[in-house]
């Protein structure tokens, strides 16, 4: 599966759902999640986010963010058509540690 990581947070540009084909994307106010039992990992939503938020669960570093959209995914709703993305996102961009605060 794909997963969506920290540098999300606070950007959500949300060009990713658009091109969902399972529209397995879920929203919070910060961020976004996918559920990793719906991605077919089609590997398509990847170059589509402009703050490189998204990486297959094989890499290193999405590890521990795969049972965060998991768990979120059955909470928040689903989306799947980009709506209006924080007038400060360009700011966020490639900021780090955003998780502690910002996650939601
Ligand atoms: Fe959706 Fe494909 Fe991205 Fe998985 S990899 S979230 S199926 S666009
Ligand atoms: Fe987040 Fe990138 Fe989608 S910033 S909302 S994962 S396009």
């Amino acid at each position: 599966a794909y997963v969506v990581t920290e540098a999300c947070i606070k950007c959500k540009y949300m060009d990713c759902v658009e091109v969902c084909p399972v529209d397995c994307f879920y929203v919070g106010a910060n961020t976004l999640v996918i559920h990793p039992d719906e991605c077919i990992d089609c590997g398509v939503c990847e170059p589509e986010c402009p703050a490189d938020a998204i990486l297959p669960d094989s890499e290193p570093e999405a590890e521990k963010w795969l049972e965060m959209n998991r768990q979120y995914a059955q909470i928040w709703p689903n989306i799947t058509r980009k709506g209006e993305s924080p007038a400060d996102a360009d700011q966020w961009k490639g900021v780090a540690d955003k998780f502690e605060k910002h996650f939601d």
